[in-house]
């Protein structure tokens, strides 16, 4: 167990609080883990799937109101608003902590409080970070088995004096005597809430991924940005991937798209041209320090993959099919009549028959998503066929480059080079995407998403584009990584993506490769860097030159306005827009009138 002055007090405090029927310290075990899942299917939240077809795994389904991120009841309370910037909801500590005393009060009553000490990064690596979550959720404590290294080890590494990221979480539904349990309890009224002053989670009501599995977006992100701020490292929404060229030569890209924008394809994508290698480190979050060489080293804080399913199938992404294979859980997908899962867009043909994320029958014929849209998998990252062989390294990986991107229907090119390390943060900044479901609401929407980081900065975001210039400022621009921008996702007039994405992507890949190295590959637009023509591998692909120029196509007048669009955009962050980034406004501006 643990001597953790800080942690037993916290524990008491917040079960006096909570008052669960039972506390239970866990310890990381396999047993443990089969124990808390057997409790799982017992209770009707899990189902086994056939161990033949799917050993170890588990089926599970929401309820239909608890499916993505709340980014409306997400908070970020800081002693001062201006601190919390105008991208976050904000609300006064005290008045929160009096919100959230209420609420959970009790809320734990006919429940067990699972105690997680989890650590973020290789066990005893420098760049990691421990938390604690107490939760009422057995499936929070089962995936948090997978995402993290969690249980006692991390006790003892913590010791007697260690300190850690105290994260509260409840599903907020309190159990009276006698009364059934629901297979997926959770409570209309959510909180998913930050103090960046405490360093502390509280999050009430939801039981799904993001909300409740407080070491990925709340620590690891947004409690993480503000440690990253103020001592001088990044903690981003970024895969992490290791590039080999057919030469031998390998290169590690950290990569930042928004949720549901591609990051776990690219982070094991397979390689459609010949020679070249991927391996993975991570596929959503990375945290870069710098080494003694002047270099930006990058760690995945992660252990597992909690990867969106529809979509993803052995043609699009392999490793992540084989990650899944075993041991994982898979949450608002379809259960197959043989106790194995299926999802959109997994095999060309249909099941005849399904029961759907409703619990429901389904055909072909229903006229219905047989999955979520943010329906996903819960898998260990070791069981990744491709896993880099440095995923573990406690000093991380060295990053060559640094790709941003979304996803755009049009105007935004294939790729585009930063012509430094300041316009590279303004292509980040300025980073737009459509929504997807991987948040309640809006899906399809255009909006700006900063550096993939919208929803995930827990500090002011003027503030945060300052730290990425200052890391400029106050570095060796030549070791700096290379930035580049991409877009998988532009569209033709008939609605149909130009390109041809997923192991493709290698190609785009491969461009910025030899760009790293200073190959004369490029010609210069008022955007950025481009490919040369001729330079970008299209060998064997079935692409027009007529089609592959649309994926490059830029428009003066269009450009000219999306400089005034984004002068307005930056406004909105008032004195903490670093004027490096104005600058770049009117750079673009002038270039585009040029033009
Ligand atoms: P989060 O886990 O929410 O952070 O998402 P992510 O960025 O890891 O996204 P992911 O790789 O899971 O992809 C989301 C969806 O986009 C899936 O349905 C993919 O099949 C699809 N997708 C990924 N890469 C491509 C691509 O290159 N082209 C196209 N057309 N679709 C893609
Ligand atoms: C995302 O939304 O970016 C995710 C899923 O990676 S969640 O863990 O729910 O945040
Ligand atoms: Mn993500």
């Amino acid at each position: 167990m643990t001597k953790n002055q800080k942690l037993l007090h916290w524990v008491k405090e917040m079960a006096d609080l909570c008052q669960p029927d039972n506390i239970y310290w866990c310890n990381g075990s396999e047993k443990e883990y089969d124990e808390m899942a057997a409790l799982l299917v017992e209770s009707g939240s899990f189902v086994k799937l056939n161990e033949e077809k799917r050993p170890n795994s588990y089926w599970c389904v929401s309820d239909p109101s608890d499916v993505a991120r709340v980014e409306d009841r997400t908070y970020i309370c800081s002693n001062k608003k201006e601190d919390a910037g105008p991208t976050n909801n904000w609300m006064d500590p005290v008045e929160m902590k009096k919100i959230l005393n209420g609420l959970f009060a009790g809320c734990m009553k006919g429940r067990t409080m699972y105690v997680i000490p989890y650590s973020m990064g290789p066990l005893g690596s420098k760049i990691a970070h421990i938390g604690v979550e107490l939760t009422d959720s057995p499936y929070v404590v089962c995936n948090m088995k997978i995402m993290t290294r969690m249980g006692q080890a991390v006790l003892d590494i913590l010791g007697e004096n260690g300190d850690f990221v105290p994260c509260l979480h409840s599903v907020g539904k309190p159990l009276a005597k006698g009364e059934k349990d629901v297979p997926w309890p959770c409570n209309e009224t959510k909180y998913i809430v930050h103090f960046p002053e405490d360093r502390s989670i509280w999050s009430f009501g939801s039981g799904y991924g993001g909300n409740a599995l407080l070491g990925k977006k709340c620590f690891a992100l947004r409690i993480a940005s503000v440690m990253a701020r103020d001592e001088g490292w990044l903690a981003e929404h970024m895969l992490i991937v290791g590039v080999t060229n057919p030469a031998g030569v390998k290169k590690y890209f950290a990569a930042a798209f928004p949720s549901a924008c591609g990051k776990t394809n690219l982070a094991m994508l397979t390689p459609t041209i010949p020679g070249w290698k991927l391996e993975t480190v991570g596929d959503d979050i990375a945290w870069m320090k710098f080494g003694e060489d002047g270099r930006l080293y990058a760690i995945n804080p992660e252990f597992g993959f909690f990867g969106v399913a529809p979509g993803t199938s052995m043609e699009t992404n392999a490793n992540a099919m084989l990650s899944a294979t075993k041991n994982s859980i898979f949450t608002n997908v379809a259960y197959t009549p043989d106790g194995d899962i299926w999802w959109e867009g997994m095999t060309k043909e249909k099941p005849a028959k399904l029961t759907d994320w409703h619990r429901k029958e389904w055909t072909p014929e229903s006229g219905t998503l047989s999955s979520h849209p943010n329906s996903r998998f819960t898998a260990p990252a070791s069981q990744c066929p491709v896993i880099d062989p440095a995923w573990e390294s406690p000093e991380g990986v060295p990053i060559a480059a640094i790709l941003f991107g979304g996803r755009r229907a049009s105007y935004v090119p294939l790729v585009v080079e930063a012509f430094d390390w300041n316009h590279g943060v303004f292509l980040g900044a300025t980073c737009s995407s459509e929504m997807t479901a991987a948040a309640v609401g809006g899906q399809g929407q255009v909006r700006r998403d900063p550096f993939a980081m919208l929803p995930f900065c827990g500090y002011n975001m003027g503030d945060y584009f300052n730290h990425w210039i200052q890391i400029g400022k106050n570095h060796d621009n030549s070791k700096l990584p290379k930035v580049f921008f991409v877009n998988w996702f532009r569209k033709d007039e008939n609605g149909k993506f130009i390109w041809p994405g997923f192991g493709d992507n290698i190609r785009v890949i491969e461009w910025a490769f030899n760009r790293i190295d200073g190959a004369d590959t490029y010609i210069e637009t008022p955007k950025g860097l481009i490919p040369k023509p001729g330079t970008l591998n299209i060998d064997g692909l079935d692409i027009t030159d007529e089609r592959l120029a649309k994926l490059f196509e830029i428009h003066k007048d269009l450009g000219i306005q999306e400089a005034e669009n984004i002068r307005e955009y930056f406004k909105t962050f008032g004195e903490h827009l670093p004027s490096e980034l104005m600058e770049q406004v009117d750079k673009k501006e002038a270039a585009f009138k040029n033009m």
